[in-house]
């Protein structure tokens, strides 16, 4: 079959930028992305591309690349699910906040209503992609709705689950490790695959497209992320108790790392991951396991977990205890909100149990980041619904520029590793503190001898 036009539903971290390449890499393919939220089109659609939603370095210019030419934002999802061959399904599926797997279990709802308005609109043959990460076994759901309730039209899934990372996301796009599509054993199924293997011959070399069959592609994303993030407990973990013992995470992770089994990325010891990937993964891995009735496997992999979220707590206890066992009314800045470096995207990021703790804690709490808002901040630490919206707008504070924000502080807590923040006159940002001036370096960022020199107080995470 040949691809002249593909729709993606959902414009959001995973379906903008990944249709923006696939649209810079294939100009005779017209890709529709389309969203129920008017602004967040309006934005993908801004005249200025440096307005669109996402922030990802070089995106702004494959968008500018693009859109118009064969790239196209909408928000009329049904014509876009009508012209469409391929229609990639790319919407959020959040932890459950109810219900069976409450706190655990994906919840597939979004996935259901595109699933049933695909259905309803389709007049012809269509290739339906999974993107979204997924529990094991979502295609069959998918599959089943498509099938009793379509207009006797074929579909055939595939799952073609995204590895890209937040910060990289072009790079990762342009070139990925593997692509890996699953679909079904039968002749159509591997007509389908090939299709999609086609769409991304255009720039990926053939040895790095996998296929496999669906459950094994599904499953395969949700252990890629399990084992990334269990790196980062693992260190974690070890950087507990380089603090007892005086060894130095860092150079424990650089030992280990070269060993080439081992190998040295993803062990970056830090205030604990974030980002609406591994936490929900895992949490879906564990659901799944236990659903089978495999406690061990659960109980292994919930560790994970655990662990990160004794380090979130572990960071701010540390802050409390060190500023005399009370940061009532005390003025603590944070620089960095977002999850990681390079986005916008602040879901689970450390940074909000941390602010959530010390507010329980009376502090008052700047925090600066280079792309993420006050009026973002608040949204964040109001959606976890710890207390009045009031009382955290009282505790987190105005400023006009970091240096601002970091004036009158009592202590510096390093949430996200910027680099601007490397860049920092740290001289004059310690004159402007109350003294003892501290820091806390949650990701490890900054040169601790220079800060003591200075006369800072100076910790970090592991040493
Ligand atoms: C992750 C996977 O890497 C990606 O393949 C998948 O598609 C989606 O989930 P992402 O969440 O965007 O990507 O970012 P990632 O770079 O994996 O970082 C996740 C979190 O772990 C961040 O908070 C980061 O700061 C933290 N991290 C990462 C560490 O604390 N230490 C490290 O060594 C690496
Ligand atoms: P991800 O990081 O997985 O891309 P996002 O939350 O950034 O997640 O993006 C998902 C997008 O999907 C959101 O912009 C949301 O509005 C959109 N969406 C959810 N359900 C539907 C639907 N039924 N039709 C169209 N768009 C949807």
């Amino acid at each position: 079959m040949k691809i002249t036009k593909i729709c993606c539903i959902g414009a959001g971290y995973v379906g903008g930028p990944t249709m923006a390449v696939i649209a810079q890499k294939c100009p005779h393919i017209q890709v529709t992305v389309v969203d129920l939220n008017e602004e967040r089109i309006a934005a993908w659609n801004d005249e200025n591309v440096d307005n669109i939603p996402i922030y990802e370095p070089g995106l702004s210019e494959v968008v500018a690349v693009a859109r118009g030419r064969n790239l196209f934002f909408s928000t009329d999802v049904e014509k876009a699910i009508d012209e469409a061959q391929i229609i990639f399904i790319s919407v959020n599926t959040p932890t459950k906040t109810y219900g069976k797997g409450k706190g655990m279990a994906a919840d597939l709802k979004y996935i259901e209503l595109c699933a049933r308005q695909i259905a309803r609109i389709s007049k012809d043959n269509k290739i339906v992609v999974e993107k979204s990460t997924l529990p094991v076994r979502t295609a069959e759901a998918i599959k089943s709705i498509l099938d009793n309730t379509g207009n006797g039209v074929q579909f055939q899934i595939l799952s073609n689950p995204e590895f890209l990372a937040e910060g990289t996301a072009v790079q990762d796009l342009l070139n990925p490790d593997r692509i890996l599509i699953g679909g079904d054993p039968s002749d159509d199924g591997q007509k389908a695959i090939q299709a999609l293997v086609d769409v991304y011959s255009n720039w990926v070399a053939a040895d790095k497209i996998v296929t496999t069959n669906v459950w094994s592609s599904e499953l395969s994303k949700l252990t890629a992320n399990a084992f990334l993030a269990q790196r980062i407990s693992s260190i974690n973990a070890m950087s507990e108790l380089c603090e007892k013992t005086g060894a130095d995470v860092n150079e424990v992770a650089r030992a280990i790392g070269m060993d080439s089994r081992i190998g040295s990325k993803f062990l970056k010891a830090s205030v604990g991951f974030g980002g609406s990937c591994f936490q929900k993964d895992i949490l879906n891995l564990v659901y799944i396991a236990k659903s089978y009735g495999l406690n061990e496997v659960a109980d292994y992999w919930e560790q994970v977990i655990i662990l990160n979220d004794h380090q979130k707590r572990r960071f701010s206890n540390n802050i409390v205890q060190t500023l005399y066992n009370t940061v009532s009314d005390k003025k603590i800045t944070f620089l960095g909100w977002a999850f990681k470096k390079d986005t916008n995207d602040t879901r689970e990021s450390a940074a909000i149990y941390v602010a959530d703790d010390l507010i329980n804690e009376n502090a008052k709490i700047a925090v600066y980041d280079p792309k993420v808002s006050r009026k973002k901040v608040l949204a964040d630490l109001d959606y976890l619904d710890t207390r009045a919206a009031s009382k955290n707008e009282t505790s987190i504070l105005s400023f006009e520029s970091p240096y601002e924000a970091c004036a009158g502080a009592h202590a510096i807590a390093i949430l996200t590793e910027w680099n601007e923040f490397v860049q920092y006159d740290w001289q004059k940002i310690y004159d402007s503190m109350q003294k003892p001036a501290f820091v806390f370096d949650g990701r490890n960022i900054l040169d601790g001898p220079t800060l003591e020199a200075i006369g800072f107080v100076y910790q970090s995470i592991g040493s």
